[in-house]
């Protein structure tokens, strides 16, 4: 799980490569490096830690080369080093790779290089790439195509997941791609192209962009490129043009990407309900049909995702039971798996993903279309590997989250996900109209709400700052609000580094309850008037043993025995938790700045996890 930027053209390739290699930093940063070719060689520099520190390496300013590959790297095998940065030589130092992905076989690959007489310098699974491809290289020295052949043979031995960027000095005006199970895009400039993990990296130089599938090898010169499959069949492919705004991709005057986008979800959750929904008509969707025949076969619906999404997920579940009548169940990606699940073609799979490149996601979605589920992703990414294994697809219109810690993909996937499970009802008559245009009344409603708790932040960051330096908080709550719970928790863990955990409050006496003790902190979400009773009653017994509370609720609670209670909006409960959730996105930011830790990059994580 790492970022990889290319540039070929006749501007100075290396502060291109930088340029887009900080905006992908999300996707790991533990090292970066780059290699350029320079008269008749491939110079590489590279170095542990953040991108930035590329601009510190001695001779970073002489290079003039207008072909490189450069990479940001979340270390998988080896620890985080200069000896394992990329990019990665051959020992002949002819072959410079860049890789994102994980070689499962690169053990075997390299016990048969090492009989061959190669040697390794580091501890990664990469560096069999650059050798391998120069044993093929030298395998078929006679043949007129041997580079793009050393780099294909290459490849179809690779076992695993792979995005690849090759250059060699002895091919100056040209750099080889390929990818499997990673992504990887070619924005096309003039008379120059550029290379990247993702659109936003490049997208201050391109809109036209190639979306290469698995298997691909593109081999590209300043001015064409050029698509082989692995047999090396020439391929056609089609430009896709995105009218993303490049400033849209930048942190806009806030001091973080994630404080820009809790700050964006007014607009995000406005544009993800775009023209699907209009006062008194029936939620209909531009690309997504299904007839009542088809829907009317299924009898399980499994919504499928890891992290933030899964928990999207979650917030939905007793959505799509209510409002379509057919049992629900969210599952864990990685989970889902390698359980077995019960799939047939009566079931209908949906896969949620910011990204639309998360591993786990992609292989659980490949396993349900074998067992004859149909399948809709649900994706932030147009063009993602998600979006276009699925049977269908819907897009959240967030724009593009560049902080590690997902906040306004969570709210619009759970607007979108919500919409189609009205719109579901609405195939099925499943449910009563005058509960569904209630809904659809209410869900026009939410940009409003979630701007009006953005304008009373002060509260929250004052109770951030009186428990900061706490290192236990519980997150509890019923219902919805129990799985706005799990979310607030991972947000404050995955920015905050505190430990959290949430609990559904009823299950409180059952063991965790033995943790609270003076100085604990407990965030308490009431919004089902039908469970505030019960929710206070556990809450009272938390203040009890010496806790303090934070309460998130739209409920008229008058009690002074919560040190806080912070009012939001009332709206349908199927909708609560896009409005419970913002006030604890925001307290796991204001937490993150007392500590004066990275926000946006929080250690150890990634933003893009596309190994298992
Ligand atoms: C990583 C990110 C999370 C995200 C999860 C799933 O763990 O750090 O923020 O929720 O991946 O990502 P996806 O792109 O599939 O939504």
């Amino acid at each position: 799980m790492c970022g990889i930027v290319g540039y070929i053209g006749s501007k100075k390739a290396s502060p291109i490569l930088i340029n887009g290699l900080l905006k992908l930093e999300y996707r790991g940063y533990d090292s970066a490096g780059l290699s350029t070719i320079e008269n008749n060689s491939i110079c590489v520099k590279k170095n542990k830690g953040r991108v930035n520190n590329l601009y510190d390496l001695e001779g970073i300013n002489d290079l003039c080369g207008t072909v490189g590959i450069a990479h940001t790297r979340w270390a998988t095998h080896g620890k985080p080093s200069k000896q394992n940065s990329h990019p990665h030589l051959d020992n002949s130092k002819t072959f410079s790779v860049v890789h994102n992905g994980i070689i499962e076989n690169y053990h075997e690959l390299r016990e048969f290089l090492t009989k061959k007489g190669y040697h390794f310098l580091s501890e990664t699974d990469t560096e069999v790439i650059p050798n391998l491809i120069h044993y093929y290289f030298n395998k078929n020295i006679n043949d007129s195509n041997n580079f793009l052949k050393a780099v294909s043979l290459a490849c179809s031995d690779l076992k695993g997941s792979f995005a690849i960027e090759v250059i060699s000095y002895l091919f100056p005006n040209n750099m080889i791609v390929a990818k499997k199970d990673s992504p990887l895009v070619i924005g096309v400039g003039n008379n120059e192209n550029y290379i990247a993990s993702d659109i936003p990296a490049i997208l201050s130089y391109s809109k036209s962009f190639y979306l290469l599938e698995d298997g691909d090898i593109a081999l590209l010169s300043k001015n064409d490129v050029k698509f082989y499959n692995c047999s090396l069949e020439e391929l056609k492919k089609e430009i896709k043009n995105i009218d993303w705004n490049a400033s849209s991709a930048e942190k806009n005057g806030y001091e973080d990407y994630m404080l820009k986008e809790i700050h964006e979800q007014p607009t995000a959750i406005r544009e993800t309900i775009g023209a699907c929904l209009k006062d008194n008509e029936k939620v209909c969707f531009d690309d997504f049909n299904i007839s009542f025949k088809d829907l009317s076969k299924i009898n399980k619906i499994y919504i499928v995702a890891c992290g933030t999404a899964m928990h999207a997920g979650l917030a939905c579940k007793s959505t799509f039971e209510t409002l379509c009548k057919i049992d629900t169940t969210v599952d864990i990606a990685s989970e889902f798996r390698y359980r077995n699940p019960i799939i047939n073609n009566n079931t209908f799979c949906i896969f949620v993903s910011q990204s639309g490149e998360t591993a786990d996601t992609l292989a659980a979605l490949k396993l349900a279309k074998q067992h004859g589920a149909k399948t809709l992703a649900i994706t932030n990414v147009i063009g993602s590997s998600i979006s276009r294994e699925a049977d269908y697809n819907l897009y959240t219109h967030a724009g593009p989250e560049i902080a590690v810690a997902s906040t306004k993909a969570y709210t619009s996937q759970i607007v979108l996900l919500t919409l189609v499970a009205i719109c579901f009802a609405e195939i099925l008559n499943s449910c009563s109209e005058d509960i569904l245009n209630d809904l659809k009344k209410e869900l026009l409603l939410i940009p409003r709400k979630v701007s009006s708790i953005l304008k009373n932040i002060e509260p929250i960051k004052d109770f951030a700052d009186s428990v900061y330096k706490e290192h236990d908080m519980f997150f509890l709550g019923r219902g919805f609000d129990y799985n706005v719970a799990q979310e607030a928790s991972l947000k404050l863990k995955e920015i905050s580094y505190i430990h959290s955990d949430s609990y559904a409050a009823g299950e409180l006496k059952h063991g965790p309850i033995a943790l609270i003790e003076k100085g604990v902190t407990v965030i308490g979400i009431i919004t089902d008037p039908s469970l505030m009773l019960k929710s206070i009653s556990n809450l009272e017994e938390v203040i009890t043993r010496g806790a303090k509370t934070f309460i998130v609720t739209n409920q008229d609670i008058d009690n002074s025995d919560f040190n806080m209670i912070y009012k939001i909006p009332k709206t349908n409960i199927l909708l609560s938790s896009i409005l419970s959730i913002v006030p604890l996105q925001l307290f796991a930011y204001f937490i993150s700045k007392a500590k004066g830790l990275d926000v946006d990059k929080p250690r150890n994580l990634a933003k893009s996890v596309t190994v298992e």
